[in-house]
């Protein structure tokens, strides 16, 4: 893979890239395009990472539509695909992590020990490996987003990190590869999620410095998707991820909840007026 981007960026050619644990959907479409418009080449990435897997989730699991994955990026105009081997990837003995601070202290951080510091971990491997000018990461994953935005400032990584909103179904439900997980009536009910979101923006828009009245409501809301449990809803500073009581910077609106299989995450930017 170096050999390969050495080889471009000798040319002169910028690289893009988008990594992914495959099964991908439009949402991956949309970074993939994106690259495709800003670089000269993209590369992208298919590795379920391990190091990112709690125990008792869904590791074993989760789909690997290998084929059906390569036919999706070559439509998008991807130009390389990196499908290391968890051998090459994760060698037996790996002593050297990335430790995240501060950032995975709220919205999943607690509730995934670990899993942070294996996204970090294995995004500082792939960005070595496949050496891009320019990195795309969803904003459905802002945690993520997040957290790989320090890691390369704190590192001095040099690549850019470029968020890409998040891409929805015209229902709502945000686009994710563990949609795959929910049956239709789920995905119906799935759809409720972001309408809690867009009510508790509308409530904190309206009233700022009711954070916690709106956090209830959208609770509230949550809670009465039939089927489903509630992780957590929270409302934190858009930069320091810290919880927040009034709208007065950028925030963000954020929740897990669990339904059927599938653990969903979706959240909303919110400015304040
Ligand atoms: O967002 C993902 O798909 C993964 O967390 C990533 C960034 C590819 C790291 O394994």
């Amino acid at each position: 893979m170096q050999a390969w981007s050495r080889n471009a960026l000798r040319r002169g050619r910028s690289i893009g890239f988008v990594p992914t644990m495959g099964c991908l959907h439009d949402g991956h479409g949309s970074l993939v395009l994106r690259s495709v418009r800003e670089n000269d080449l993209t590369a992208a990435s298919i590795f379920v990472n391990p190091l990112q897997f709690g125990p008792r989730e869904d590791f074993g699991r989760y789909p690997r539509p290998f084929r059906r994955d390569c036919q999706r990026l070559t439509g998008w105009g991807a130009d390389v695909l990196f499908h290391p081997s968890p051998a090459e990837m994760v060698p037996e003995g790996l002593t050297t992590t990335i430790s995240v601070n501060n950032l995975d202290k709220t919205l999943c951080g607690p509730l995934r020990p670990g899993h942070f510091q294996g996204v970090a971990t294995i995004v500082a491997k792939l960005l070595n490996a496949v050496l891009p000018d320019r990195a795309y990461f969803g904003q459905k994953d802002y945690q993520q987003l997040k957290i790989i935005e320090r890691l390369v400032k704190d590192l001095n990584l040099p690549v850019r990190v470029v968020p890409c909103p998040t891409v929805r179904e015209s229902g709502g439900i945000a686009l994710s590869s563990r949609n795959r997980y929910l049956t239709t009536a789920q995905k119906n009910k799935a759809n409720q999620i972001f309408a809690a979101l867009q009510w508790g923006e509308k409530l904190l828009k309206s009233s700022p410095y009711y954070a916690s009245s709106a956090l209830n409501t959208v609770k509230k809301l949550l809670k009465q998707i039939s089927g489903s449990r509630l992780e957590y809803v929270e409302l934190v500073d858009a930069e320091s991820l810290e919880p927040v009581q009034a709208l007065r910077t950028k925030c963000l609106l954020a929740c897990a909840v669990r339904l059927g299989k599938a653990r969903l995450i979706d959240n909303l930017l919110i400015e304040p007026r």
